[in-house]
């Protein structure tokens, strides 16, 4: 019986196997129930017992070796295939997966597209910014708060250059180099220098619209804001004006919209008034329009400034401001469906 496995033992160690198949008929040979291997194991019974210990651990010896035997020729045949087969090119090496358009990207698309269907085109302007079209150009007064190192980031060395606090100088930008007929919408990023929490940010979007045109009224406004309102929220949702104050607008406003959370009824969200502000507005006032090369007396205008992530918040219920710029994947998947 030794003998018949040291000559199994040597066989197996000379084994060779060009083909899956062949592979498989040595394994059948060797190690199925019907193979060599458990024929020798059947026989084992009859060895005399003085010698089942040598014979027993020839066997197991045999059986381990035949096992990485046909392993390893397994694994070198598999390797080769590998090697001699031609890659395809066509599939892709990963499962690629699809990103999403961020949700402010999503409603800043949506508003321009509603404003371009009023005939409203893009402009654009610097996110660093100088002095003059930020605030001078835009009628705020020297001591303005505004202007106050609280509020506005300054760039150290030059302190006439800021980071646009709001998106209202791309009125300025546009103006000085455009007579009218004007009428553009220009979404950006502003930075304001406030601490960091759920409901504010250093820095966030704003969409700026103007329009200057000969004999452009309140009623304009107001249809634009109306249209704009129910085009975004809903064909049910109600708008209303409050008296406000800003520098580059005469009269100014603010808009509330009916609060599209509760329907208007009252909710935690719009703190039981039914009401919701979105944006400010008003007429542009006289000196806006020449400090920017427009003759006040022949043009007349209007202008609007919104928060997307204000907008965004509403369409959306985001509760912490900060999800909109920490890039979690999971935050940003669950606006898939609206991409
Ligand atoms: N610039 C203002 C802000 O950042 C928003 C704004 C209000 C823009 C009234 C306007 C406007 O164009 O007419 O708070």
């Amino acid at each position: 019986m030794i003998e018949k496995i040291e000559q199994l033992i040597s066989e197996i160690n000379n084994l060779k196997a060009q083909s899956a198949e062949e592979l498989e008929s040595l394994r059948l040979k060797y190690l199925s129930k019907k193979g060599a291997i458990n024929d020798l194991m059947a026989d084992f019974r009859n060895v005399p017992a003085e010698s089942k210990r040598e014979v027993g651990q020839k066997l197991n010896e045999l059986k381990n070796l035949a096992q990485e035997k046909i392993n390893s020729l397994k694994e070198a045949f598999e390797a080769k295939k590998a090697v001699d087969e031609k890659p395809d090119l066509t599939r892709t090496a990963y499962p690629i997966e699809l990103g999403t358009r961020h949700p402010l990207n999503i409603v800043k698309n949506e508003i321009i597209e509603i404003f371009s269907r009023l005939g409203f085109v893009l402009a654009d302007g610097p996110e660093v910014e100088d002095d003059w079209h930020v605030f001078s150009a835009m009628n705020f007064a020297e001591d303005h708060p505004a202007r106050d190192m609280q509020d506005t980031f300054f760039v150290e060395a030059h302190p006439d250059i800021i980071l646009r606090t709001h998106t209202s100088s791309v009125q300025s930008r546009v103006m000085e180099v455009t007579q009218p007929p004007i009428r553009i919408i220009c979404p950006g990023r502003v930075y304001r220098n406030e601490a960091i929490s759920y409901r504010a940010h250093c820095f966030f979007h704003q969409v700026e619209a103007l329009y200057v045109d000969k004999n452009v009224s309140f009623t304009d406004l107001k249809q634009v804001l109306l249209y704009f309102a129910q085009q975004m929220f809903g064909p049910d949702t109600k708008i209303r004006l409050r008296p406000s104050y800003f520098p580059f607008t005469e009269p100014s406003a603010e808009m509330d919209i009916s609060c599209n959370i509760c329907g208007g009824k009252g909710c935690p969200f719009c703190k039981g008034t039914g009401w919701v502000e979105i944006l400010g507005c008003g007429m542009v006032h006289p000196n806006v329009l020449e400090l920017n090369g427009i003759n006040s007396k022949e043009y007349t205008g209007f202008a609007l400034g919104m928060g997307i992530e204000r907008i965004t918040n509403l369409k959306y219920q985001v509760k912490d401001l900060r999800m909109f710029s920490e890039n979690d994947v999971r935050f940003l998947k669950e606006f898939e469906a609206a991409n």
